[in-house]
């Protein structure tokens, strides 16, 4: 009998188009894991996770399709990947209804991405006067008709339960996913001792040997990110790419050999080492020590590799938006597969915790 295959898993939310954030923090390495051969593949469409923020009919469906798109063109092949809409899988509402029986609601809001993003709904600042408590009291104390949703709190519920109703070993996320990853993990180490089980094992981020990426933006900090304003997308068209990676933030150039690098040039760089051949990278790095870089010519040679890459999937994404029979085929077996193996676990959940047929 052929020995059972490791699970891997991971998803991204249908809260826009991919940039290169996505692209190296996550999809690209979809695609490799599942060209090894060596696992049991699950990639979704997290559309649950993006009713969490700006709730939009129209826009939330045109996006789970861009993203499949995306998916399909990047290389994910529904023969060797179970490729789903996490909607289509109705046992994940149902285990997350139980898993939360299990998680403390201080743990949930102390989650930076649930501060951050509860921050942004108040309009408090991110200064660093406002400490964790006063965030804490804001949220709960606020008698604005804004609203920090329910849903926003549990996030991390949910998606602990996409990874643990599948029994994933390894999920491929960003750097930014791994406090979500750690609470899974704690959580799956929960269940288990409490009812004095080995359910579910405690997943692991994934990254060939390297530290997960974090793609930067090309404003001058911080990540590559959708609410950032300061993304390349995967459906950039080539002017449009080459004019935000020329319009990137730069500095007045090094003034002395070997200086070491501002932000906005670190940044650059970090780019760079992401899509250019090593001996590009090398000369630019000597260009910098030697101060003989012109950040022009180090912008223009992103820009053109970076095409490199996208241009090819950009062109497939245009094609396969146009085919919706291809995308309802791909969509109908993968949620016929991915309710299967969910569906075995949330049997085996029900029965642990005492739901059982008379
Ligand atoms: P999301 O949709 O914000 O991002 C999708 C993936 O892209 C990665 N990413 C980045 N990686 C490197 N640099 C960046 N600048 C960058 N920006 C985004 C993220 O780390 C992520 O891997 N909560 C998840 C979606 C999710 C999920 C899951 C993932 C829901 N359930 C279960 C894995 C398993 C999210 O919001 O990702």
């Amino acid at each position: 009998m052929e020995a059972k295959k490791d699970i891997v898993l991971s998803g991204i939310r249908a809260t826009g188009q991919l940039h290169l954030g996505n692209y190296y923090g996550a999809l690209s390495k979809f695609v490799r894991m599942q060209e090894e051969g060596k696992y049991e593949n699950f990639f979704f469409v997290a559309d649950f996770h993006a009713l969490t923020t700006n709730p939009d009919p129209e826009a939330l469906h045109a996006n789970v399709k861009s993203i499949i798109a995306e998916y399909l063109a990047a290389g994910l092949d529904p023969e060797k990947s179970t490729i789903f809409v996490q909607s289509d899988v109705p046992e994940i509402p149902e285990m997350y209804l139980l898993l939360n029986m299990h998680v403390g609601i201080g743990e949930l809001m102390r989650t930076a991405s649930f501060k951050d993003k509860a921050r942004k709904m108040l309009g408090i600042g991110a200064d660093a006067e406002q400490s964790d408590d006063n965030i804490e009291r804001e949220i709960i104390g606020n008698n604005s008709n804004k609203r920090v949703n329910a849903g926003l709190l549990t996030y991390p519920s949910l998606m602990a339960v996409d990874i643990l109703i599948h029994k994933a070993k390894y999920v491929p996320v960003g750097k930014d996913q791994e406090q979500h990853l750690e609470m899974t993990r704690r959580f799956a180490r929960r269940f288990n001792a409490f009812y004095g089980v080995e359910l579910f094992p405690e997943p692991q981020n994934f990254d060939f040997g390297g530290a997960p990426v974090k793609v930067p933006g090309l404003d001058g900090s911080g990540k590559m990110g959708k609410s950032e304003g300061n993304c390349i997308y995967l459906l950039d068209d080539e002017k449009t790419l080459s004019k935000k990676v020329m319009r990137a933030v730069t500095d007045g150039g090094p003034q002395e050999p070997n200086s070491p690098m501002t932000e906005p040039i670190k940044n650059l760089f970090t780019l760079l080492k992401l899509v250019s051949e090593p001996e590009v990278v090398k000369h630019f790095s000597d260009a910098y020590a030697d101060c003989s870089i012109r950040y022009g010519d180090l912008k223009k040679q992103i820009a053109e590799d970076i095409l490199k890459v996208t241009l090819p999937i950009r062109e497939r994404i245009l094609a396969i938006q146009n085919d919706d029979a291809y995308i309802a085929r791909v969509l109908r077996q993968g949620a016929e597969r991915a309710r299967a193996s969910a569906s075995a676990t949330l049997r085996e959940m029900r029965q642990i915790m005492g739901i059982r047929p008379f």
